[in-house]
């Protein structure tokens, strides 16, 4: 069983499709029999994965960090594949990603883009598309990809776990705002990928694939889960809970932020977790 929306014929479209899990997603889709529009400003690996994909595809250069290239895309998709409404995507992956802005120091300037990407870029899909998706009265996913840094708050990349925790917040009310249409057709889902092989990264023991991140999404959302919390092969479920409850009761229980990293509170992290 998957989720109605993944069906042959229909649409889907994927920020950051070039590399990792947005190639594997399209790679995906289009095993299923979806069209798939592949959005990425890496137009070399772009093409190289839209190629490698047998069925109906498109591949759309755009930074998904201004709205006018999503509207663009979106364009594109409806000239390409059927009038404004009928050329609406049935899965819309806001996946692209960038890494730059790492430390406190980092230049204003890339903390700018950081968020314009990884944060904007999640809001200027969803705006690009929400509308076409509604209009065309059929199963709908927004799929935004949340990362666990967004929720645990790990120091080291201060603004990428923002925009990623923001990118949660967005989602949760998101998700809340469709769930209130009582005729709603198209749900909101937040991605968690746990540590994956991605880029052109060297596979390490320890990691997931990009291709087990797409099983266990479409497993999950066969069962209409919003929260995607995939594990890896270090962490698993019970570990993801144990971290985010410790975090969340930073809050309850007074506790310095961060305190998983904080030497006073590691062993009692550590303790807690065992008992
Ligand atoms: N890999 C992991 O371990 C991991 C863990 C947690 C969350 N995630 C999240 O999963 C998603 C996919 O990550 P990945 O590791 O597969 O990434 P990746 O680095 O393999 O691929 C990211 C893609 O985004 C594209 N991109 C960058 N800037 C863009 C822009 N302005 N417009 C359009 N495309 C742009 C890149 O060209 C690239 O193709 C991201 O949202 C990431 O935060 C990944």
């Amino acid at each position: 069983m998957t989720h109605p929306a993944i069906a042959p014929g229909n649409i889907a479209v994927i920020t950051g499709a070039a590399l990792g899990i947005g190639r594997a997603l399209a790679q995906r889709f289009a095993a299923e029999g979806m069209r798939v529009a592949l959005l990425d400003v890496d137009v070399e690996h772009m093409n190289a994965a839209r190629d490698e994909i047998a069925g109906e595809t498109l591949a759309i250069l755009c930074d998904v960090g201004e709205i006018e290239a999503l509207e663009h895309a979106r364009d594109r998709i409806g000239e390409a594949w059927g009038p404004q409404s009928s050329g609406a995507p049935s899965v819309l992956v806001n996946n692209a990603v960038t890494r730059i802005g790492r430390g406190f120091d980092a230049s204003l300037e890339d903390w700018h883009r950081a968020i314009e990407i990884n944060l904007f870029g999640v809001i200027n899909g969803v705006r690009a598309f929400l509308p076409a998706m509604q209009a065309a009265d059929q199963p709908g996913l927004i799929i935004n990809t949340g990362s666990k840094q967004g929720i645990t708050n790990p120091p080291g990349h201060p603004v990428y776990n923002m925009a990623k925790a923001a990118v949660k917040s967005y989602t949760e009310g998101l998700e809340h705002h469709l769930r209130q249409n009582p005729d709603r057709k198209v749900s909101a889902h937040l991605l968690v990928p746990g540590w994956t092989t991605t880029g052109l990264n060297e596979h390490k023991s320890g990691a997931w694939l990009p291709g087990q991140v797409v099983d266990y999404m479409i497993d999950a959302l066969a069962d209409d889960r919003f929260y995607i919390i995939c594990p890896d092969g270090e962490t698993d479920e019970a570990e993801d809970r144990a971290r985010i409850l410790w975090g969340a009761e930073d809050i309850t229980e007074s506790r310095p932020p961060l305190s998983r990293w904080d030497p006073e509170w590691e062993e009692v992290f550590a303790r807690q977790k065992r008992r």
